[in-house]
């Protein structure tokens, strides 16, 4: 059977809510236990931090024969010049082998395979229900994995995919605004998209922090040593990893009027907090929050709320 059909491939991980809510942001589809998700568009998978793949579905099959079969009948219409085929199975459901699965469909196309340096890279996914078999046309940069290297972080810095994958939630924005930056890692995340950036600490060494990140790589952005408290600077979206202690009501002060603050200053925002701040979010004008939880290790959770402001 040929379908028109395109889907993401993404990481797995049931802990880590963020996987599913960036393929939801950027391709339009929820991925299933296999990282496995149809979706509307591939076109925004090449900056993604979770999603790995998208796949164009050629044909599918419920038995690796009928497929080989199906792939066979279709040969001629198959551009596959200099092809390499990979399987999806994280499940281990095939009875054959990967190299198996490639070698025997391989034999019903048409060209001659190059491994190292193909041209159609197609995949085999092999699903609960049933096997497809497609070509990739979009795949993640990965150019998060770059800011891993920048020359400031802080104990409290985020890593460059978690960073990303913050800055997807809000795929849309051209800017954004980091109104807690510490040493900047959303805020090189959404340089080097790009996007335009501005970073916010209250303290000078911070701000400088994430400023050298940025001149580390190159990217421009507008940080500024200020009190997130009052200061204005207006953005399509904000997104920020909040301030906190080991006790996150200890700044609870600081942080609602960040908040309120906040919400003057853009449509949407990300926040991430240690625990749900849903309840503070909707006291100091935001509406529409979604919660995603990422367990990080051992009683220790990130919560990150995507909210619409009700004032601006
Ligand atoms: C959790 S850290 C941010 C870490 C950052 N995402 C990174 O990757 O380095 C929160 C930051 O908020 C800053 N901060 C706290 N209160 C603030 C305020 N009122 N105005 C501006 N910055 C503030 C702190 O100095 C701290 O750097």
């Amino acid at each position: 059977m040929a379908s028109n059909l395109h889907v993401a491939i993404t990481a797995r991980g049931e802990r880590n809510g963020l996987i599913q809510a960036e393929a939801m942001a950027l391709t339009g589809g929820s991925p299933d236990a296999d990282g496995v998700s149809t979706c509307e568009r591939i076109d925004r998978i090449d900056r993604a931090a979770y999603v790995h793949r998208g796949v164009r579905i050629i044909v599918s099959a419920d038995t690796i024969e009928e497929l080989r079969d199906a792939i066979a009948v279709r040969a001629n219409t198959i551009q596959s010049d200099r092809f390499r085929i990979d399987v999806h199975d994280p499940e281990g459901r095939s009875p054959l082998g990967r190299i198996e699965i490639a070698i025997m469909l391989a034999d019903a196309l048409q060209e001659f395979p190059d491994l190292g340096n193909p041209l159609h890279h197609f995949l085999v996914i092999v699903g609960e229900r049933n096997l497809m078999f497609g070509e990739i046309e979009a795949e993640s940069a990965a150019s998060y994995r770059l800011h891993d290297n920048k020359p400031w972080t802080t104990s409290s810095s985020l890593d460059g995919r978690f960073s990303r994958a913050l800055v997807n939630l809000v795929p849309d924005a051209r800017s954004i605004l980091d109104p807690c930056c510490g040493a900047g890692s959303i805020v090189v995340e959404a340089a080097s998209l790009g996007i335009e950036a501005f970073g916010v600490d209250w303290k000078p060494a911070l701000a400088g922090m994430t400023h050298e990140n940025l001149a580390h790589f190159g990217y421009s952005g507008t940080v500024v040593q200020a009190d997130s408290r009052s200061h204005v600077q207006y953005a399509d979206a904000i997104v920020t990893d909040l301030p906190y202690g080991h006790a996150i009501n200890a700044d609870e002060g600081v942080i609602r009027a960040i908040l309120e603050q906040c919400a003057g200053l853009a449509p949407r925002a990300v926040f991430v907090a240690p625990t749900n701040i849903t309840t503070w979010l909707t006291d100091t004008g935001y509406a529409n929050i979604q919660v995603h939880s990422v367990m990080k290790r051992r009683g220790f959770t990130r919560w990150v709320h995507v909210a619409e402001s009700t004032v601006t």
